[in-house]
């Protein structure tokens, strides 16, 4: 963990003016801690809000609750808040609508604007009548001055009440979510990309490309506008890498939108943690190359859970635990899914703040007894979420995706050329265990593809398959154990962790290791071990190309000899 500086641990806000008659405040939270998987990089974040001066004055977002005092200091020192005309809603989750109820109290009179589902939304979370404005796509509200707001629907980026607002007077597109990274610094703006590129890479894997589709309609919808600057909600606004950043997205959501199998997840945007579980599990489905489409049980109706059901390969299902009266959409969607599923995809079923709780049982039995292939046992998670839960659903989400794809990874391993494929089976590599371990979270992999790629620094690559779990736990920054095989001495080792694990299962039951300084576990029975971190990564197509710089490392048998991988193709491993 990174020591904060005294200022760091505070919370500050740093406001700026940022276009024509616009100022950004934004919160900056260096040390977010929270289990939400998008925020595994560990950078901190921002949460963006924007006042916008016309004739009259609009307000888009505003921050986390924990941001109460310096956030409503920082507006103050701005303007008056009761002079607040309106206040836009990207949309409703926590961290940037957390304060509309108490800026409300500070200007009764400002009108809410925001999308009908955020307004659906809104009625739940701010215990006090106000003003609703409700937008869709194209309309337009003048606030003078020639700043005239427009909206744009974007659903689903990432959540399904979402919208976008541009300033044609400003040329500032407002995009909440999108286009952001989980990035705190003191820069405001993205002059440097290579700073918080990687931020912004994880940011989108995690909520952007489960919802490839719905960011490529998106960027479809803003193509005519002229974009000086993209307004985020968080980490750097983005003036200059507009064009560089959106093609990123385009390119990045093509790719996973040509997939063509499609796995659904369907989840509660508004109850406990099922959002940010799904999002796990989509993001591990998407891991394995499946496309995911995410639908919000509370936003949808039977025509389109059964339209989605007819191209999907399988389904996942969120569901609640029974309490008193509450309706569950999960059971209310029930009858959609037995009416219009195939009855040969693959179903699993988790449940968020239920871990005592046995309703989830009577959904994964019905599903079952319909025919429905269960892909994981029933996923029970506490209230507070850990990131080992986190690690089983994401786990669950490439086994399902890899099931689904199985078939055509063979295919595919038949189709090169057989001369072509004994000449490439002729590149031989050692045989290596990567360990690594980040809090309660660990995992390892068997990894032949690696080599000595700098002297100075010392440095190490590995090619590692985008379907990995550990690949979550080789992100940039992260640390991990090289441990060396030694010839005679490694099929016991092989065997154990060439072993199908089951999702979340620990891979280092019944082996003996022990802690390395870096934190990762050495194997007590390896040749050598090289403590590492990782400095970079390359997209390659179905793999990372990761560049670690070798900070430690120690033989245990001078004597011993590295165990070594002979193909006969070079097809597969
Ligand atoms: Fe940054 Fe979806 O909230």
């Amino acid at each position: 963990m990174v020591m904060l500086t005294e200022q760091q641990a505070q919370k500050t806000v740093q406001v700026a003016e940022v276009g024509l008659d616009t100022v950004a405040l934004r919160s900056q939270d260096w040390d977010r801690e929270r289990f939400d998987i998008e925020y595994a990089l560990e950078h901190g974040t921002t949460y963006n809000a924007f006042l916008i001066r016309g004739e009259k004055v609009a307000l888009v977002d505003t921050s986390h609750e924990k941001f109460r005092g310096p956030f409503l200091e920082a507006l103050r020192q701005q303007i008056d808040p009761a002079k607040i005309d309106y206040i836009v809603v990207s949309h409703t989750e926590p961290d940037h609508s957390g304060l509309i109820g108490s800026l409300l109290e500070l200007a009764p009179k400002a009108t809410v604007v925001a999308s009908k589902i955020a307004g659906q939304f809104l009625a739940n979370m701010i215990y006090r009548p106000f003003e609703l404005q409700i937008v869709k796509g194209g309309d337009q509200l003048d606030l003078g001055n020639g700043h005239c707001l427009e909206f744009i629907m974007a659903p689903n980026l990432h959540w399904p009440d979402t919208i976008f607002t541009y300033d044609s007077a400003s040329e500032i597109l407002y995009t909440c979510d999108a286009f952001g990274a989980h990035y705190c610094g003191e820069r405001l703006f993205d002059e440097d990309l290579a700073e918080f590129e990687t931020d912004l890479r994880y940011y989108y894997d995690c909520l952007m490309g489960p919802n490839a589709r719905s960011v490529l309609t998106a960027l479809k919808r803003v193509q005519p506008l002229t974009i000086r600057m993209l307004a985020t909600g968080h980490g750097p606004l983005i003036r200059h890498n507009v064009v560089e950043i959106t093609r990123r997205y385009h390119d990045w959501s093509q790719k996973q939108d040509q997939a063509t199998t499609t796995v659904a997840v369907f989840y509660i945007a508004d109850y406990g943690h099922s959002a940010a579980l799904a999002q796990a599990i989509a993001h591990g489905v998407s891991k394995a190359g499946v496309a995911t489409e995410m639908v919000n049980l509370n936003s949808t109706d039977e025509h389109e859970i059964q339209a989605l059901l007819s191209r999907a390969a399988g389904f996942v299902l969120s569901t609640l635990p029974a309490l008193g009266e509450q309706p569950n959409p999960a059971a209310q969607a029930l009858g959609s899914i037995l009416a219009a599923g195939n009855k040969k995809q693959l179903a699993g079923v988790f449940e968020s703040c239920g871990d005592r709780d046995e309703s989830i049982q009577l959904i994964a039995n019905q599903l079952r007894d319909a025919g429905f292939i269960e892909a994981f046992a029933p996923i029970r998670a506490a209230s507070e979420p850990t990131s080992a839960t986190l690690q089983l659903l994401e786990e669950s989400g490439t086994d399902l995706a890899q099931r689904l794809t199985r078939e055509k990874v063979v295919q595919q391993s038949k189709s090169l050329a057989p001369d072509l494929d004994k000449a490439l089976g002729r590149l031989a590599g050692g045989l290596y265990l990567i360990t690594a371990k980040r809090g309660e979270v660990s995992s390892a992999m068997i990894a032949s593809w690696v080599a000595q790629a700098s002297f100075e620094p010392l440095g190490v690559s590995i090619a590692v398959a985008k379907d990995r779990a550990i690949e979550s736990l080789m992100q940039v920054g992260d640390h991990f154990v090289l441990n060396i095989l030694e010839e005679g001495n490694h099929l016991p080792l092989m065997r154990h962790f060439l072993r199908r694990f089951a999702p979340g299962a620990d891979r280092f039951a019944g082996v003996k290791t022990y802690e390395a300084a870096n934190g990762g576990p050495i194997l007590a029975d390896a040749l050598a071990y090289l403590e590492c971190r990782v400095e970079r990564r390359m997209d390659c197509p179905d793999h990372w190309l990761v560049y670690a710089v070798v900070e430690a490392g120690k033989v245990s048998n001078l004597e011993g000899v590295t165990a070594v991988h002979h193909r006969k193709v070079g097809n597969h491993y």
